[in-house]
């Protein structure tokens, strides 16, 4: 859990920037909820000097001192590369200087490192004559790793997370290579209709997260302002039964108290990081996704994933969730007991919202 610069700062983003966001994750009560990380993406970098040193570029005057603010804060700081000689925004890349640069991470006191395919994709093709599809795989494999054993080699434990937009399903060897997550998915975007298409075909990659290694369905939007209430809470609450990552990718300076409710509703945060660490399961129809939690309890999620009809009542059977006897339920965006429940549950969840329960024997 932590927050990322580039869903609201983009290439503009400052060191100012930065310290702010650290100062609000503590202020607005962000970190008491569980957010750690304070993560820069891309833009941040500058040349290398005659040595081959990456230097940050003149919108971080000293990456060092600004780790170590946010260490003070105990927050934790991420930063952002490529495996290729050019980063997705045209900044410099890892190619060539992976031990070096990780080495520098490891020496500013970086402890996560978002690694973007970017301008490898043409390594992979310049490199591969035949275009042989399972070469450039090969390839693509070898540099994330390539990457992965320098971090190790640092001996400072940083956070692996991989960006290749989901290509030749990352899910089935993201692990081999020494990532903690990866992107499953293109870059989300601040509208209903990405950010659902994003979430819900996550279905079916439930089996290839746990401890240590997710699927990263991309970070969260909520607070950016392209969606209402409802659906920046259907974000919330997919992400949680999801087990993904929860980063922030709002403004944390400037939050209204409705985007502070949602972020920060530690009931669904309590089901995203759940102890069992399961990635939750869609048991439609229609929309109805299941996340097994610690101790026999289950967290059910019912979207209304329509966004020109009237809402209807949509009716929950309990054995559609693997309950057949009556169990104890609470609606984790009421924050209301529902006491005990049988057979089915009955409710009408707003156009692209949701009601979101958690369910225990
Ligand atoms: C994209 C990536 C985004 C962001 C951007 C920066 O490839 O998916 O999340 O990191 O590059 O240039």
């Amino acid at each position: 859990m932590g927050w990322n610069s580039w869903n609201h700062f983009a290439d503009k983003v400052t060191d100012a920037d930065v310290r702010a966001a650290a100062d609000a994750m503590v202020t607005s009560g962000m970190k008491d909820a569980g957010y750690i990380y304070v993560n820069i993406d891309d833009a941040w970098e500058g040349e290398r000097d005659a040595q081959g040193n990456i230097h940050p570029n003149s919108k971080f005057p000293d990456m060092k001192t600004l780790a170590d603010y946010v260490h003070e804060k105990g927050l934790k700081l991420g930063i952002y590369s490529s495996p290729g000689p050019k980063t997705c925004g045209g900044y410099e890349g890892s190619y060539g200087h992976e031990q070096q640069d990780a080495n520098t991470y490891a020496e500013w006191g970086v402890d996560y490192l978002k690694y973007d395919l970017c301008s490898y994709m043409d390594i992979m093709k310049l490199h591969d004559s035949t275009q042989d599809p399972q070469r450039a795989n090969a390839m693509m494999k070898s540099a994330y790793a390539k990457m992965h054993e320098a971090l190790v080699k640092t001996h400072r434990p940083i956070l692996y997370s991989i960006c290749q937009y989901g290509v030749d399903s990352v899910w089935e060897w993201g692990a081999s290579v020494g990532a903690n997550l990866w992107r499953t998915t293109d870059d989300i975007r601040d509208n209903y209709h990405n950010m659902a298409l994003i979430g819900f075909s996550q279905a079916g990659l439930e089996e290839y997260a746990g401890p240590g290694h997710w699927n990263d369905p991309d970070m969260l939007e909520i607070g950016n302002g392209g969606m209402n209430a409802d659906q920046y809470r259907t974000q919330m609450s997919l992400w949680a039964i999801l087990a993904a990552p929860l980063l922030a990718g709002n403004d944390l300076k400037q939050m209204d108290d409705l985007t502070k409710s949602i972020l920060m509703n530690k009931e669904v945060i309590a089901v995203d990081q759940d102890s069992m660490g399961i990635q939750g399961y869609r048991a439609g129809p229609p929309q109805v996704w299941v996340k097994p939690l610690s101790g026999g309890a289950k967290a059910v999620a019912i979207f209304n994933y329509v966004t020109d009809d009237e809402a209807e009542p949509i009716t929950l059977q309990l054995k559609q969730v693997g309950f057949s006897d009556p169990v104890h339920a609470r609606d984790l965006w009421a924050h209301k007991d529902l006491g005990t429940l049988s057979g089915s549950y009955t409710v009408t969840v707003p156009q692209g919202g949701v009601v979101m329960l958690r369910m225990w024997p």
